[in-house]
């Protein structure tokens, strides 16, 4: 199936109580875990690529042609979005272009105003191209890409606002941050899900910062109107790991254990382990 927007995946996420998850994408075994388990999970997903990641991997328009070619020879028939995180002004502009299914705009750290106008006119153009499009309110913590927040929560009268200039989704900061969670992290708070889905409604929220956040606050997140989460830095420490594992076994000097489709099998399994997992507590196994 060629890519979709997110919208319907997550409008029946949000109705059916359960959450899509994001991953991103760093390179071709990354892509391919993740597409493989979403078809054997017969799942929805949405292939996060971050601008950096996107700079790594030769441009948008190389994984464009990445993704669109494992679409068709990994036959996959589950519903996939190809989804701009983080996105700056130009960069929304340059993976519409590219042939993203969906885009982030991310204006949180704008004054609201300029947050707001900018988002609007990016709405315009992502309804125009038939793209879905997540607008953030409230920095998410935590360091991506250089970016660095302070895990605000947002201000539940500026979601409604940025809501309702018709985006898709939206990533409300609750605290959350980016990678790894410190010692002395407080949770995520729900009072403040809570007064943002009052107010949004129908509105699929985002979960940003997916990696090492508690099972049951992911649930109730989830039974708070969060209808769609990412994850990357758990993927990443997975295939880490399992790296590691392989080259202290030595195994890379064994045989021909130095071949690049053997030395990456053991991250590849690990990212589709960790995939499946997700799917699993998120609930969205078997919702393609
Ligand atoms: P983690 O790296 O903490 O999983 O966060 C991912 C994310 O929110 C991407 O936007």
């Amino acid at each position: 199936m060629p890519l979709v927007n997110a919208k319907e995946m997550l409008t029946k996420a949000k109705k059916g109580h359960y959450a899509v998850g994001q991953f991103n994408i760093n390179n071709l075994e990354w892509t391919k875990a993740i597409l493989l388990t979403a078809q054997e999970c017969n799942s929805p997903v949405i292939l996060g690529v971050s601008e950096g990641a996107g700079k790594y991997m030769c441009g948008y328009k190389t994984v464009v042609g990445m993704v669109n070619g494992m679409l068709e020879e990994l036959k996959i028939t589950v519903p996939v979005a190809l989804h701009l995180d983080h996105g700056s002004y130009e960069g929304v502009k340059a993976c519409v272009a590219a042939g993203f299914s969906s885009v982030m705009f991310d204006g949180s750290h704008y004054p609201i105003e300029e947050n707001i106008a900018k988002t609007k006119e990016l709405v315009a153009l992502a309804n125009e191209k038939g793209l879905s499009i997540e607008a953030e309110v409230g920095a998410i913590g935590g360091e991506e890409d250089g970016v660095i927040g302070q895990g605000e929560c947002a201000d539940p009268q500026e979601c409604k606002m940025i809501a309702d200039l018709g985006v898709t989704m939206l990533a409300a900061g609750i605290g959350n941050i980016h990678g790894k969670y410190p010692e002395n992290w407080a949770g995520l708070s729900f009072e403040t899900l809570d007064a943002v889905q009052q107010l949004t409604g129908e509105m699929p929220l985002v979960l940003h910062g997916g990696t090492g956040i508690p099972e049951d606050m992911i649930k109730k997140a989830i039974s708070l109107g969060v209808s769609k989460i990412n994850v990357n830095t758990e993927c990443q420490l997975a295939f880490a790991a399992a790296t590691r594992e392989y080259i202290e076994a030595g195994k890379d000097k064994s045989g021909k254990g130095f071949d690049p489709r053997k030395l990456l099998a053991p991250g590849f399994e690990a990212i589709k382990a960790t995939v499946k997992e997700k799917m699993e507590l998120f609930g969205s196994v078997n919702k393609a």
